[in-house]
C-alpha cells in the first residue's frame, strides 16, 4: 500500500471516533441559542402583551408607561440618556420602564430581575452581562425597599456591568438626611451627578427621590477612614445628638442602687428609633467588657435594643478567660479575647484579692492600670494577671466602614478616658454610630455617709465632662450604668 492510501485509511478510522464530539458540541451550541432566544422571547411576548393591553385602553398601564416616558424624556433632555444608549432596567417586573425607553427611541433596552443581575457574575459564557456593557441602568422598582440581601452586592454588579462614564438612575423614598447619606454612601464606585425629588403634576404618585450617578473611571477610594483622617461630623448627625436624652448631672448618692439603670430606663433615645437602618451595609454590635453572654448581649442588646429586624453581628471583647466557655456555640457572636486598649500590648495587672470578694471578678481588678513588674512580682507570678490588649481604633478602622451601622457598649473599668481620647484623635469614633458608655468614678459607698469606694481615680464631674465633650465632638453617646 502506498503511504497516501494508508493515511486515507487511518483518517477514515478516526472520523467515526470524533463524530460524537462534534455532535455534542453542536447540541450544546443549539441549546445555548435556544435558551437565549427563550429568554428574549419570553420578555418580548410579555412586552407585547402589555402593549396590546395599553393600546386597548387599560388606563393604569398607559399611565405607568406615560410616567416613565416623562422620567426618561427629562433624562434624555439632560444628556444622561441617548437614543443609542444600551440600557438596562433592573427589577423591571412589569416592563413599563422598558416599554417607555423603547417608546422614546432607546431601542436597545431590556429588563432583568435584581436576583438575576446579582447572579450574573457567576453566569455561563453566553451571559449577556459582561463587564462594561451598558451606558445606562435604571433601578426604579420599589423592591429596592425590601432587600434582604446586602445592597452592596447588587451595586457591585451594576458597577461592573456599566461602562465607565455610564449612568445609573435610582428612585427611592428618602425622608431624612441620615437615610439619604446612608444610601448614597453605598455607591462607592460612582459620583453623584443629580439628586432631586420627582413629582410630576400629572401623576398623583407618592414623591420619590431621583439619584443620577455616574460610574467613575477609576474605582473611587474605599470609604474607610485613613488613620490620620479627622472625621467631620455633618450637621444632620449633630441635630440627632441634640435630641438625645439629657445627661444626669446630679451625682447619685448611693453606690449600687443606680446599677443597671441605663438598661431599664425608658427615657433613652435610641438612634435606631430615630433613623432608618435599611441602607446600612452591615449591622454591628461591639461589646467592650462583655463578661457573661447575659451580662449585656443576651439581657439587654438582644432583648431591648431596637434593631428594625436587622441581624446584627456581635463582637464580644473580653480579656478574662473564665467567661470564654459561655461563648462557645453562640451563633452570630464573635469572641474577641482582648482588652480594648490604645495600642497592642500585653498588660499585667496585680490581682486585687479583697477578703470579702470570694469569686474574684475581673471587673474588680482595676483592669486598666498596667503594672510594671518588679522582681518580687516575677517571683510571685501568680499574683499577676496578664492579658492581651488590642489597639481598638486600629481594629475599628480595619474592620468597619462608614457604610456600616456600629453600636458599641463600653464598660472597661476606668480606661474609657484614655481609650475615648485615642478614638477621637484617630477619627475612629466616627465609625461608631451609637455608644453606650459606662464612666467609672469614685462612688459613695452608702448614701450620705461621706465615704467613697476609692476604686477609681475620677470624680463624677470628670465623667460629666467626658460625656459633654464627646457629644460636642459629634458622638451619639448615652450615659450607661
Ligand atoms: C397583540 O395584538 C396583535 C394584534 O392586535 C396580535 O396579533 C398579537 O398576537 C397580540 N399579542 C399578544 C401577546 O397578545
Ligand atoms: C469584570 O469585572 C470584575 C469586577 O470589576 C473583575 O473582577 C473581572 O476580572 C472582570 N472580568 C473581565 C473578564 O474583565
Ligand atoms: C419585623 O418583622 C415582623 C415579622 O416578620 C413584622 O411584623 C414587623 O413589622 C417588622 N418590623 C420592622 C420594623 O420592619
Ligand atoms: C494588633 O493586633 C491585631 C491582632 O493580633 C493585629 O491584627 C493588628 O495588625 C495589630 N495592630 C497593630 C497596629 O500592630
Amino acid at each position: 500500500m502506498d503511504p497516501f492510501r494508508r493515511r486515507l485509511n487511518s483518517r477514515k478510522a478516526i472520523f467515526p471516533q470524533v463524530l460524537p464530539y462534534f455532535i455534542l458540541i453542536f447540541i450544546i451550541l443549539v441549546l445555548a441559542i435556544i435558551k437565549d432566544g427563550l429568554h428574549n422571547e419570553k420578555f418580548n411576548s410579555h412586552l407585547s402583551k402589555l402593549e396590546n393591553q395599553s393600546s386597548s385602553g387599560s388606563s393604569h398601564l398607559t399611565k405607568a408607561v406615560h410616567y416613565y416616558n416623562t422620567v426618561f424624556q427629562r433624562l434624555m433632555d439632560e444628556g444622561f440618556l441617548l437614543p443609542s444608549s444600551k440600557a438596562l432596567c433592573i427589577e423591571s417586573i412589569s416592563g413599563h420602564d422598558v416599554m417607555a425607553l423603547r417608546n422614546i427611541g432607546v431601542i436597545d433596552a431590556f429588563g432583568i430581575s435584581e436576583a438575576a443581575l446579582r447572579a450574573s457574575e457567576h453566569g455561563l459564557n453566553h451571559d449577556p452581562f459582561h463587564n462594561n456593557t451598558f451606558d445606562f441602568e435604571f433601578f426604579g422598582h420599589s423592591s429596592w425597599f425590601d432587600w434582604s440581601v446586602h445592597p452592596s452586592e447588587t451595586i457591585a454588579q451594576i458597577c461592573r456591568t456599566l461602562k465607565a462614564g455610564g449612568y445609573l438612575v435610582v428612585h427611592i423614598a428618602v425622608n431624612d438626611e441620615y437615610t439619604y447619606n446612608s444610601f448614597i454612601n453605598l455607591f462607592t464606585c460612582f459620583t453623584l451627578k443629580a439628586s432631586r425629588d420627582i413629582k410630576f403634576k400629572e401623576f398623583a404618585l407618592p414623591s420619590l427621590h431621583e439619584f443620577v450617578l455616574k460610574k467613575a473611571n477609576k474605582h473611587s477610594s474605599p470609604s474607610q477612614l485613613e488613620s490620620s483622617d479627622k472625621c467631620k461630623v455633618p450637621k444632620y448627625k449633630r441635630d440627632l445628638i441634640n435630641d438625645l436624652e439629657p445627661l444626669v448631672m446630679e451625682e447619685p448618692q448611693d453606690s449600687w442602687s443606680w446599677d443597671g439603670l441605663g438598661k431599664n430606663a425608658d427615657g433613652i433615645q435610641y438612634l435606631s428609633s430615630m433613623v432608618d437602618l435599611r441602607y446600612k451595609e452591615r449591622h454591628i454590635y461591639v461589646d467592650l467588657g462583655a463578661r457573661n453572654y447575659d451580662s449585656s448581649i443576651g439581657s439587654w442588646f438582644e432583648k431591648q435594643y431596637p434593631k428594625q429586624n436587622k441581624t446584627f453581628e456581635v463582637y464580644a471583647f473580653e480579656a478574662d478567660k473564665s467567661f470564654y466557655g459561655e461563648y462557645e456555640g453562640k451563633k452570630g457572636v464573635k469572641l474577641m479575647p482582648y482588652a480594648a486598649w490604645v495600642r497592642n500590648e500585653t498588660l499585667s495587672f496585680e490581682i486585687d484579692r479583697e477578703p470579702d470578694n470570694v469569686g474574684l471578678q475581673w471587673a474588680e481588678m482595676g483592669r486598666i492600670q498596667p503594672k510594671q513588674l518588679s522582681t518580687e512580682d516575677r517571683e510571685n507570678i501568680d499574683k499577676v494577671y496578664r492579658v492581651e490588649a488590642l489597639d481598638l481604633a486600629d481594629w475599628l478602622i480595619r474592620t468597619f466602614s462608614k457604610r456600616d451601622f456600629v453600636v458599641m457598649k463600653m464598660d472597661i473599668e476606668g480606661s474609657e478616658f484614655d481609650l475615648m481620647n485615642r478614638l477621637v484623635e484617630s477619627g475612629a469614633f466616627c465609625l461608631i454610630d451609637e455608644l453606650f458608655l459606662e464612666c467609672h468614678y469614685d462612688r459613695w459607698i452608702k448614701c450620705c455617709s461621706g465615704e467613697k469606694t476609692n476604686r477609681h481615680k475620677r470624680s463624677y464631674a470628670q465623667c460629666m465632662n467626658l460625656y459633654a465633650k464627646l457629644r460636642k465632638d459629634g458622638c451619639f453617646v448615652h450615659q450607661w450604668w
